[in-house]
């Protein structure tokens, strides 16, 4: 499976295309300067991920989740290992070729949803294609689609001060999905909903590998959530506990 769509990202990557893991991460470590202190937020991570997975990855606050999402996106670059995505090196990518994969390839669903107030909600869906230059029929499809897919078509002219904080997730769902990313990275989504929104967001992002072919990968405190998962991984102190199936938990 290829799914880097830009020439120049796939000039740019260096990899075989051969490796089973849409991401594989090699001794992944990353440190902060903090004063005079480092912090070291992942120490020694070795993870794959393969096609159409949902993984969660879990452990107490500080230990890494996010750093190390941050890091599989390109938000953020590790002090030292390598990234590879689809079976192809990251190590030379710039700045503008992260954007570039982000905005054909990674959706990002966080906490705190991002929605613009200003817009409604199918507006907001529909912002990720405009960025890079998509609009008319087709980007309205797909807009309507991912409302569709999120239950919320019904509330696609509502502002985000109109909707519940179960619906606005739902409409940063729908907004990561709509550029249609083979790689989905959320972090914390359901820490600012109650137990039965979390609930539903969790079943929603839980279907997405077989209605969208995505491979999710989940930061999460919310047992529940692991429960759902194909693999959870545990970090502690920036460093990642052997995966378990779910059915562990
Ligand atoms: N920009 C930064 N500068 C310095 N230290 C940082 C920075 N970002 C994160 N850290 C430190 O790195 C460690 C990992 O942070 P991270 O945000 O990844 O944790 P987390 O597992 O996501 O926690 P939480 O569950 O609270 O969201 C923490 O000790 C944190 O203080
Ligand atoms: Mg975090």
């Amino acid at each position: 499976m290829l799914w880097y769509t830009s020439d120049a990202l796939v000039r740019l990557s260096c990899g075989d295309g051969t490796s089973r893991g849409v991401v594989k991460l090699n001794h992944i470590y990353k440190q902060y300067a903090q004063g005079r202190t480092i912090v070291t937020a992942l120490h020694d991570v070795c993870l794959e991920v393969g096609p159409g997975e949902f993984c969660a990855l879990m452990g107490p606050s500080g230990c890494g989740k996010s750093t190390l999402l941050n890091v599989i996106g390109g938000l953020d670059h590790q002090t030292a290992g390598t990234v590879a995505l689809d079976g192809r090196s990251t190590d030379d990518f710039s700045d503008a070729d992260w954007t570039t994969l982000r905005r054909e390839c990674i959706g990002l669903v966080f906490q705190a949803f991002h929605l613009l107030p200003g817009l409604s909600a199918a507006e907001n869906v529909a912002l990720p294609l405009l960025l890079s230059g998509h609009s008319g029929g087709r980007a309205g499809r797909l807009v309507a689609e991912c409302l569709d897919a999120v239950g919320m078509r019904e509330r696609e002219r509502h502002r985000p001060g109109e909707l519940s904080g179960g619906e606005h997730q739902r409409v940063a769902i729908a907004r990561a999905l709509v550029h249609r990313p083979k790689l989905l990275l959320a972090d914390e989504p359901t820490g600012n909903l109650d137990s039965r929104q979390g609930a539903e967001v969790i079943a929603l992002l839980r279907s997405l590998p077989r209605r969208f072919g995505a491979t999710v990968i989940v930061a999460t405190h919310s047992r529940e959530a692991a429960q759902q998962a194909d693999i959870v991984h545990g970090l502690r102190d920036g460093c990642l506990e052997s995966g378990a199936g779910s059915a562990t938990l």
